[in-house]
């Protein structure tokens, strides 16, 4: 049979509904993982079944639960209840996210707290409950839990016309940071992938020509990336058999911040 790196494994990753966090939790369930995929909709943004089809078909002790991050109590309780049910948490993902768009004088307070409370204030709530478990168990070949943050190249240079997204992607690269080096000892590993221009079958003002012909340009590599692109450094961070490695960035970006 074969050997699968997160056999035995619990895995909790947000915004698994559509897109980047959906190929996420599918590539953790094909590598042995039991996912718990949460979102606040079952919709996929992209169109076609919800994620929990597909999962169940490649795992069927996975399942979908709606979580909604901006919620601290209910983050809190799903990340117990994972706990509880596997006897651990092992790997934990926040790739929920909502766009934000316009500069700072186009950016009102309404924007701004809608994309904070989501992309930073979700990443802390999932985070808190996250650690709280992690650190009461004991770690299995030094490792207590993992994490990965999903970051974006726009956390790391300006994202042109996309303010708050910026700010709070900026965010949660240094929330990995702080976690990676507070926790370190206790044997929680915590790192980020952030992705370039990633096509993930959304539609609107995320592929407005302008803006692919934006990344375009700034993308080395010949094409755009994809969620299985993403999903597969995850997978690289999440296994076991990556070691010494905490506090990392990873690039998913076909060499844009290389240029
Ligand atoms: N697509 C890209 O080009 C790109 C580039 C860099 C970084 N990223 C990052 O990748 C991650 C996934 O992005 P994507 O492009 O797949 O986006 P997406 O819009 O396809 O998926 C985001 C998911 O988050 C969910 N979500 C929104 N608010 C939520 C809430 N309050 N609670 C729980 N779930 C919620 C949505 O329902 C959706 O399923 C994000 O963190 C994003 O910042 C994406």
């Amino acid at each position: 049979m074969t050997h699968l790196p997160l056999s035995g494994q619990s895995a909790l990753v947000t915004g698994a509904s559509s897109g980047i966090g959906r190929a996420i939790a599918l590539r953790l369930a094909e590598a042995g993982a039991t996912v718990w995929a949460t979102d606040i909709t079952q919709d996929a943004v992209e169109g076609g079944p919800p994620v929990a089809e597909p999962l169940s078909e490649i795992s069927p002790a996975s399942c979908f639960v709606r979580l909604d991050v901006r919620d601290h109590a209910a983050c809190a309780a799903l990340c117990a209840k994972i706990a509880q049910t596997h006897g651990r948490l092992d790997l934990v993902v926040p790739s929920a996210m909502t766009p934000g768009r316009g500069s700072l004088p186009q950016t009102t307070p309404e924007d701004w707290k809608r994309v904070m409370g989501v992309n930073v204030d979700g990443v802390y709530n999932v985070l808190s409950g996250t650690l709280v478990q992690m650190r009461a168990q004991e770690p299995l070949k030094d490792v207590r839990g993992r994490v990965v943050i999903i970051g974006s190249q726009h956390g790391m240079v300006a994202s042109p016309g996309g303010f708050a997204y910026g700010v709070s992607k900026a965010a949660v690269l240094q929330m990995m940071r702080q976690i990676a080096v507070e926790h370190a000892e206790e044997g929680i590993i915590c790192n980020a992938v952030s992705p370039g221009k990633i096509l993930t079958g959304k539609t609107g003002p995320a592929i407005a020509p302008e803006m692919i012909a934006y990344s375009e340009a700034r993308t080395p590599m010949p094409r755009l990336g994809r969620p299985a692109d993403v999903a597969q450094a995850v997978l690289f961070l999440a296994d076991p058999a990556t070691t010494f490695v905490t506090g990392h960035n990873l690039l998913v970006d076909g060499g844009w911040m290389a240029g």
